[in-house]
C-alpha cells in the first residue's frame, strides 16, 4: 500500500535493570498512512516515549531487548545497522522532543544548526540550505526569521526554541514525524498555537506524524486516530471520534475524565484518575488497571485480548473483560466522561 508509512507489529521492549526486568513495552501495534496524525495517549510511565524512541532506534543499548517489527515504507526499524539508522534518522524519520535544549546545540546558533542538518544529508550550498532554515523558522511561526536565524537558542523564549526544534525536524521533509510530549513545558496559548502548526504542516505535506502526550484533551483537535497506553499496554485504539464518543475501557473514561478542556478560557485542567500507574518492574497480573479501575471483578485478573468488540466498529480495538452493553450503562452512571458528555465541563 503506497500510503501506509509505517507498519509496527508486536513491539516490545524490555530493559534488564539491577532490579529486575522493565517491560516498557508490551505487543504495540499500529500503522501510520500519509497525512495521518496519530495519537499515543497515557499518563506519565505508559511507555509512550519508548515506543517512539525505539522507532527512531534511540532505546538501543546492552541492556535493551527488542522482539516483533517496526517497517517504515517497507524497511525494517527494529534490526537495522546503527549506519543504516543514522540515514533514515532526521531524513525519513525525525522527533521533536519535550524539551528542545536535549536537541539544540547551546553554543551554535540557530540557523547553523539546521544548515548543518540539512548538508549532513544533501548536497546543497551553505546558502541555499541557509535559505531553507529560514524558510521552515518562517513556515513554524519564527517572526524576523531572518535575524533569529542569527540567536543562539537561549536567546529565544520557550515557545519560540520548541518552534525552532519543529523546524529542525522538518528539515529534510521526513515522511514521519514524532512529537513527544511537545507541548508540555509551554503555555497553553502557546501549546494551542503549536498544535495548529503540526495540523498546518500535516495538511500541507503528505507526512504523518505520531503525536504523543498525556493529556487526550490536547489531542481532540489534531487527531485521526488515537492509542491509549496503560502500563506498556495499548489498552484502547481506535478513531477519534470512537475513543472520544464511545470509549470503551475504563482507563480511557478516567482520561476522559481529566482533560485540558481546550475549549475553554483559560484552558482547565480536569481532576486526575485517583491511584498511580504501577511499576512496570512487577505490574499486576492480569489486566494492569485493575487495581485502580472501580469496575474490575473477578475475569481481570487474566490479561484481555486486545480485540475489537463493539459491533459494526471492526477497527475498534480494546482490552477490557466487561461487556459493551454493560460498559455503556457504567460509563453513563460514572457521568464524568468531560467531552464526550459535557458532564465535567
Ligand atoms: N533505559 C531504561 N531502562 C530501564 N527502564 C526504562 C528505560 N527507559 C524507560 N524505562 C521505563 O519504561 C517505562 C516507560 O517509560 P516511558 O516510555 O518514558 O513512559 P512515558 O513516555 O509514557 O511517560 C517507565 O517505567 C520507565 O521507567
Ligand atoms: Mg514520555
Amino acid at each position: 500500500m503506497a500510503d501506509r508509512l509505517l507498519d509496527v507489529e508486536s513491539l516490545k521492549v524490555t530493559f534488564a535493570t539491577e532490579d529486575g526486568l522493565v517491560h516498557a513495552v508490551d505487543d504495540v501495534s499500529f500503522t501510520l498512512d500519509r497525512g495521518e496524525v496519530v495519537a499515543l495517549v497515557g499518563e506519565s510511565g505508559s511507555g509512550k516515549s519508548v515506543t517512539v524512541m525505539t522507532l527512531m532506534g534511540l532505546t538501543r543499548s546492552p541492556n535493551a531487548r527488542f522482539a516483533g517489527s517496526a517497517r517504515l515504507q517497507g524497511d525494517e526499524l527494529i534490526s537495522c545497522p546503527d549506519e543504516k539508522l543514522e540515514q533514515i534518522r532526521g531524513k525519513e524519520i525525525a522527533m521533536i522532543f519535550q524539551d528542545p535544549i536535549s536537541s539544540l546545540s547551546p553554543v551554535m546558533r540557530v540557523g547553523d544548526q539546521i544548515v548543518e542538518q540539512i548538508r549532513a544529508h544533501e548536497k546543497v550550498s551553505k546558502a541555499q540550505a541557509m535559505d531553507r532554515a529560514v524558510n521552515l523558522m518562517e513556515r513554524v511561526g519564527i517572526p524576523r526569521a531572518r535575524d533569529r536565524a542569527r540567536s543562539y537558542p537561549h536567546e529565544f523564549s520557550g515557545g519560540m526554541r520548541q518552534r525552532v526544534m519543529i523546524a529542525l525536524a522538518l528539515s529534510l521533509s521526513p515522511s514521519v514525524l514524532i512529537a513527544d510530549e511537545p507541548t508540555t513545558a509551554l503555555d497553553v496559548t502557546i501549546q494551542a498555537q503549536i498544535l495548529q502548526e503540526i495540523k498546518d504542516l500535516r495538511e500541507q505535506s503528505d507526512s504523518g506524524v505520531i503525536f504523543v502526550t498525556h493529556d487526550l484533551g490536547v489531542v481532540a483537535d489534531v487527531a485521526d486516530r488515537v492509542l491509549v497506553m496503560y502500563a506498556g499496554r495499548v489498552v484502547e485504539q481506535g478513531t477519534l471520534d470512537e475513543i472520544f464518543y464511545d470509549p470503551q475501557h475504563p482507563y480511557t473514561w478516567g482520561l476522559l475524565g481529566s482533560v485540558t478542556r481546550m475549549d475553554r478560557t483559560p484552558p482547565r485542567r480536569l481532576p486526575a484518575i485517583p491511584g498511580l500507574p504501577p511499576s512496570l518492574l512487577n505490574a499486576p497480573e492480569g489486566c494492569h488497571f485493575r487495581p485502580r479501575c472501580p469496575h474490575a471483578f473477578d475475569r481481570c485478573t487474566e490479561v484481555p485480548a486486545l480485540g475489537s468488540r463493539v459491533s459494526g466498529a471492526p477497527e475498534h480495538l480494546d482490552r477490557c473483560w466487561l461487556e459493551v452493553s454493560e460498559k455503556r450503562r457504567r460509563r453513563e452512571v460514572e457521568g464524568r466522561i468531560g467531552l464526550a458528555t459535557g458532564a465535567a465541563a
